[in-house]
C-alpha cells in the first residue's frame, strides 16, 4: 500500500511540474505507457487471486482514475496557458497608427504625375497617345520637320550628338518631342489626333534648365483644322490643366521652322508672396509653342497639304508641373531625394481623373 501511495505521489508530482506538452507526454508514458508504472500495476490483477485482487484492485484502479484525471488536468492548464500566450503576442493596440502597405507608402513624382494628368484631359477630347525612341535620326528631329541642312535653328537646340554609326550616319538625343509628329504622319492617314509626351534632351543647365527634360507635342490634322480649333484646344486644356473656370490667354507671333504661322502662348497669372495664380492678374507666363503644320511638314510626311491642313504645339512638362505645384528647383526633380519626393510626390491611388479631380 506504501508503494501505491509512493508511485501517487511521484507520478502526480511529475504531471504538476510538467510545465510543455513534451513533459506532460513523458509523465504520462511513464504512468500509463507500455513499459509505465501503473501499466505494469494494471498487468498483474489479472493474475492475482480472488481476494488479492479485491483487496488490491480498487486501489489500482483509483489510481489509475487520479492519475488520468490529473493527466487531463495539467493538459488543460498547458492548453490554457498557451492559449493566453498567443493572445498576449498578438494583442493590437488599436491607438496605434495603421501600418500602411508598399502601394500606399510609394509616391508618384510629379512629372509622372502631370504627364497622367495631361493624358485624361487630351484623352476626353479624343487624342491618343504616340511614343518615339528618344535616340533619333537628324532626319526626324530636324530635316523632316522643315529645318534644311545647315540652318541656324538646329543650332538653338543644342544638340546632344551620338558618334557617327558604321554607314557615317549620326544619331541624336531627340531635342524636341516633334519627330513623333513625324513618326506619326508616315504611318498613319489623316484624320490624326495625337499627343506626344516624352523625354528630350539639350545641352542646358540651371535652376529651370535640365540636360534631360520633358515634352508633350500635340498634332491635329484633317481637311478642316484651324487656328480656331487650335486656340479652342489649348484654352480647354489649360482651364483643365489649371482648375480654374476660365483662363486669359495671349497668342504672339513667333518662328518655328515646321509651322506657319507660328505662336508663342503666354497665360494670365497673378504672382504674389511667392505663389502664383492662374486665371486672374496681370502677369503673363509663357508655356507653349504652337501653329500650323507648315506644308512642307505635311508632304515630307507623306500627306497632300492641297487636301489636308494641320495645326501642333510644344509644351515643356516640368515648366507646367513646377507652376502648377509651386516646385521652385527643376534639378530637384532628378535628385531621387526621397524627402523631396514624399514631400511633393502623390498617391498612387489618387488616380487623376476629370470626373474625379485631376490633382486629388
Ligand atoms: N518643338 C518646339 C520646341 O521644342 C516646340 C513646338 C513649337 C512644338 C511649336 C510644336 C509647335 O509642335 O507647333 O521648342
Amino acid at each position: 500500500m506504501s508503494d501505491l501511495a509512493a508511485l501517487e505521489r511521484e507520478t502526480l508530482a511529475a504531471i504538476d511540474a510538467a510545465n510543455d506538452e513534451s513533459a506532460l507526454e513523458a509523465a504520462r508514458v511513464a504512468a500509463f505507457g507500455k513499459k509505465g508504472a501503473i501499466s505494469a500495476l494494471l498487468a498483474t490483477l489479472g493474475k492475482l487471486s480472488p481476494d488479492e485482487r479485491k483487496a488490491h484492485g480498487a486501489a489500482i484502479n483509483a489510481l489509475k482514475d487520479k492519475v488520468a484525471q490529473a493527466l487531463a488536468a495539467q493538459r488543460s492548464v498547458l492548453k490554457n496557458a498557451a492559449l493566453e500566450a498567443q493572445l498576449k503576442r498578438e494583442t493590437v493596440d488599436v491607438t496605434l497608427p495603421v501600418r500602411l502597405v508598399g502601394i500606399e507608402t510609394g509616391r508618384i513624382h510629379p512629372i509622372s504625375q502631370v504627364m497622367d494628368e495631361i493624358v485624361a484631359i487630351f484623352a476626353d477630347m479624343g487624342f491618343s497617345v504616340a511614343e518615339g525612341p528618344d535616340i533619333e535620326t537628324d532626319d526626324y528631329n530636324f530635316t523632316k520637320l522643315n529645318f534644311p541642312p545647315g540652318h541656324p535653328a538646329r543650332e538653338m537646340h543644342d544638340t546632344f550628338f551620338l558618334a557617327p554609326d558604321a554607314d557615317g550616319e549620326r544619331k541624336l538625343l531627340r531635342t524636341h518631342t516633334s519627330p513623333v509628329q513625324v513618326r506619326t504622319m508616315l504611318k498613319q492617314k489623316p484624320p490624326i489626333r495625337i499627343i506626344c509626351p516624352g523625354r528630350t534632351y539639350r545641352r542646358d543647365a540651371d535652376q529651370t534648365h535640365t540636360p534631360m527634360f520633358h515634352q508633350v507635342e500635340g498634332l491635329v490634322v484633317d481637311d478642316r483644322a484651324t487656328l480656331a480649333n487650335l486656340k479652342w484646344v489649348l484654352e480647354e486644356f489649360c482651364k483643365a490643366f489649371f482648375e480654374v473656370p476660365h483662363v486669359g490667354m495671349r497668342f504672339r507671333p513667333s518662328y518655328f521652322p515646321f509651322t506657319s504661322p507660328s505662336l508663342e502662348v503666354d497665360i494670365q497669372c497673378r504672382r504674389s508672396g511667392g505663389e502664383i495664380r492662374f486665371g486672374e492678374g496681370d502677369d503673363w507666363l509663357e508655356i507653349l509653342g504652337c501653329g500650323m503644320v507648315h506644308p512642307n511638314v505635311l508632304s515630307n510626311c507623306g500627306i497632300d497639304p492641297e487636301d489636308y491642313q494641320g495645326f501642333a504645339w510644344g509644351m515643356g512638362l516640368d515648366r507646367v508641373a513646377m507652376l502648377k505645384y509651386g516646385l521652385p528647383d527643376l534639378r530637384d526633380f532628378f535628385d531621387a531625394d526621397l524627402r523631396w519626393i514624399n514631400h511633393y510626390g502623390f498617391k498612387p491611388l489618387d488616380i487623376p481623373t476629370l470626373a474625379g479631380g485631376l490633382s486629388g
